[in-house]
């Protein structure tokens, strides 16, 4: 960690400068991921937005690279999507090259601050050079705005049964689909969502996507609200349903949250992955992502993470866990088997500006209140727990470090226990300014972000009234970013 930069996300995506938000445009082609991003070159807080670029071939090791959408007559850049087109049905493609193309908000402040309620619509730009460099369509835009406030975001895949493309925009207080043959002419198809799910906020950055579990297929629609997340500002929420092509029909009108915790945001998947479904979030929240104590740069991504599907009773649930590409950062590990621990446990005596990954299993019948601490000598402290009398995991970080750069950020966050296993499973990715919490196989999953006045440097495992542990393995992880 180098002294000036003390919480530069040592294996989470982070810009070299300046401002971040959204995920946007993730594709992987041609043995590269591409993860585009909201991004502001000119400050550390949001402005006029562009898309910021980065690449990896791993998901693991991302290198930044020119930007790749500017602003232009028709507005800023906002978040939008990528896909191959490999059959050029865009006829954007040329001499054979299919293009990769971007559908994505144009914003236009000009036409925000004359009051119109037509300043969002949906725009594409393409590359032919496997998204090095993008033009913009010369007839942007492709989706004009019907008079909706709140109309962006667009995320589009290939509709194989119908052999056409699907755009889900989000609009305000519901999510609306459109069909195209060439992804430049839109027919609305429907919508969803006025009567459901959470409505604490607008609706943003929607992904409707296909998981197949034990031979059944059902459809995911994430969709991101800010604010009226479960402890806070923004969040994703999201259901499990059918999709025919024209309309989403939920199994459940009820929101679930993909992460519980405060800090993932607008996340969306990759698209061209085949069967794998991976996902990543913008690592901060709106309360106070534009006053995080970091400098030159603001905010992270969420490390990548494979979705799943699983049923528990009759409901169906989404998964998330982090991607298996993570282990190629796997260095020394301590372990502990069938051992009773009482109090407080030091696990590593020094563990000075580490980062890792923990796995803890518990017996659930057996278990009290436990929780892995993260200290240092300054008595900051974060700590991921569980509480057994109210069968909530938590992240608490009221004594993290710097946290009045917001009142409420020094805050217990907590999140349910879903699962009725009786072993109590947990995956926790700690990097030097955040902490992932992967419950129940992904079940109940909670991001938190943190600020240290100096580096972690102690890890604990504590329980007052005693817990049998299972099995406990803590793995360093080394840096993926250039030291
Ligand atoms: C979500 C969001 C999107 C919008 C973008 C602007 O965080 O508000 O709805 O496209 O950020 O940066």
């Amino acid at each position: 960690v180098a002294q000036n930069e003390p919480h530069r996300p040592q294996f989470h995506f982070s810009p070299n400068k300046h401002w971040m938000n959204d995920p946007n445009g993730m594709v992987y082609y041609k043995g590269t991921y591409h993860l585009f991003f909201q991004h502001y070159p000119d400050g550390t807080t949001w402005g006029p937005m562009h898309w910021g670029h980065a690449t990896s071939a791993d998901l693991v090791h991302w290198t930044e690279q020119p930007i790749a959408l500017y602003p232009d007559s028709l507005g800023y850049i906002f978040s939008g999507s990528v896909v191959v087109d490999k059959d050029n049905t865009s006829g954007l493609g040329k001499n054979g090259v299919s293009p990769l193309v971007a559908i994505f908000t144009h914003h236009n402040p000009d036409l925000e601050k004359q009051k119109s309620d037509k300043y969002q619509y949906q725009s594409l730009a393409y590359s032919l050079d496997e998204g090095k460099t993008w033009k913009k369509y010369e007839n942007n835009p492709v989706l004009p705005n019907p008079g909706i406030t709140d109309f962006r975001d667009p995320k589009v895949r290939w509709y194989e049964p119908q052999q056409k493309w699907i755009m889900s925009l989000a609009t305000k207080d519901r999510i609306t689909f459109y069909s195209s043959p060439n992804l430049k002419n839109w027919t609305k198809e429907s919508e969803f969502g006025q009567d459901a799910g959470s409505h604490g906020g607008v609706w943003e950055c929607p992904d409707l996507f296909p998981l197949t579990a034990n031979g059944k297929t059902a459809w995911v629609l994430l969709v991101s609200i800010n604010p009226g997340g479960p402890n806070e500002g923004s969040a994703t929420q999201y259901f499990i349903g059918d999709f025919d092509g024209k309309t989403f029909k939920p199994y459940s009108k009820e929101t679930k949250w993909i992460d519980y915790g405060t800090d993932n945001y607008a996340g969306v998947t990759i698209a061209n992955t085949n069967e794998r479904t991976l996902f990543l979030g913008w690592m901060s929240n709106w309360l106070y992502g534009e006053k995080v104590p970091t400098s030159p740069w603001r905010s992270a991504m969420t490390v990548p993470r494979e979705l799943g599907l699983t049923q528990i009773k009759k409901d169906w649930f989404l998964t998330s866990v982090p991607v298996k590409e993570l282990n190629v950062l796997k260095g020394e590990s301590f372990s502990l088997k069938k051992e009773n621990i009482k109090g407080g446990r030091p696990l590593t005596s020094k563990l000075k500006n580490e980062t890792g990954l923990f796995k803890l299993d518990v017996s659930a019948q057996n278990t009290n209140d436990f929780s892995i601490v993260l200290a240092n000598d300054r008595g900051n402290e974060v700590i991921i727990g569980y509480d057994k009398a109210s069968n909530v995991y938590y992240i608490d970080r009221t004594h993290s470090g710097q946290t009045n750069f917001r009142e409420g950020f020094g805050k217990r966050y907590t999140a349910p226990r879903l699962s009725a296993d009786q072993i109590i499973s947990l995956t926790v990715i700690v990097d030097v300014a955040s902490v992932e919490l992967f419950a129940d196989n992904g079940l109940t999953v909670m991001t938190g972000i943190f600020f240290p006045e100096q580096p972690m440097s102690q890890l604990y495992i504590k329980s007052a009234k005693g817990i049998f542990i299972e099995n406990l393995l803590y793995t360093k992880l080394k840096p993926s970013v250039k030291q």
